[in-house]
């Protein structure tokens, strides 16, 4: 049998009797990444926020692992055993200022996962090295350039080794040379087994992408190696 890691069925969203997100439908197996693409108000920062567990599907449901984690009145949260983990980073990223990069990595995970600070700052420390910034661990991000901030929230939401990653948008301020190297830094993150669904209007290779899911005026539709 398939082993399908994300299931959505049928997901529906209103705002104000105005429907944004109308049975959407797609699955993805273990370490399977996905495109959305789509014009603006489409409803792409509704869906990755819905799949974050962040908003309510006012229909259909989303099941991870076998498990229905979101429905209609009803969100799977909490921080048990079998908790899910699922990394999210928007376009405006939401980088605390007044923290160094080093502490903006590190804090969620000592605050969330609680662990010690030592333990924490080494882990978070690994995973700056591993996408090139750790010399920027003690600046702030104001010192930083664009793409290294994006590269800060990206680490951000790695530290807690998400199963999942929704990343919305996050080259769309970025020159289309940086924006190049954080796509390729987010192709390898694919290459890792971890899921990413990304948010983009960029062209990209399909090599590192097993589907693309895109809004074409009407409805959502799936393309792909395996659609
Ligand atoms: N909290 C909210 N309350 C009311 N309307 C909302 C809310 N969030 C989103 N919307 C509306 O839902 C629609 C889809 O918004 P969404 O942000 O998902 O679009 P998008 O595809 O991400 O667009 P963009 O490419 O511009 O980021 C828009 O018309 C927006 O105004
Ligand atoms: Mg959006």
């Amino acid at each position: 049998m398939e082993n399908i890691f994300l299931r959505v069925e049928r997901i529906g969203k209103k705002f104000n009797h105005t429907t944004v997100l109308n049975t959407v439908s797609f699955s993805l197996t273990k370490g399977e990444s996905m495109v959305i693409q789509g014009p603006s108000g489409c409803g792409k920062t509704t869906l990755l926020r819905c799949l974050a567990l962040v908003e309510e599907v006012d229909q259909g449901r989303i099941i991870f692992n076998g498990e229905i984690v979101s429905k209609p009145g009803f969100i799977k949260r909490g921080y048990g055993r079998n908790r899910l983990e699922i990394g999210m980073v928007f376009q405006q990223l939401y980088l605390w200022h007044h923290l160094t990069v080093l502490e903006n990595v590190s804090l969620p995970l000592w605050l969330r996962n609680g662990k010690n600070k030592r333990l924490a700052d080494e882990v978070a420390k690994e995973q700056l090295a591993l996408l090139g910034i750790e010399n920027k661990a003690n600046d702030y991000p104001n010192q930083l350039s664009g793409g290294q901030r994006q590269r800060v929230a990206l680490a951000r939401a790695l530290v807690h080794s998400p199963q999942l990653l929704l990343l919305d948008e996050i080259t769309a301020n970025l020159d289309p040379e940086t924006a190049r190297k954080v796509i390729g830094i987010v192709e390898k993150i694919t290459a890792t087994g971890t899921s990413v669904i990304l948010v983009t209007h960029s062209h990209l290779s399909l090599a590192s992408w097993s589907y693309v899911l895109f809004f074409d005026g009407t409805a959502w539709k799936m393309s792909g190696k395996k659609a």
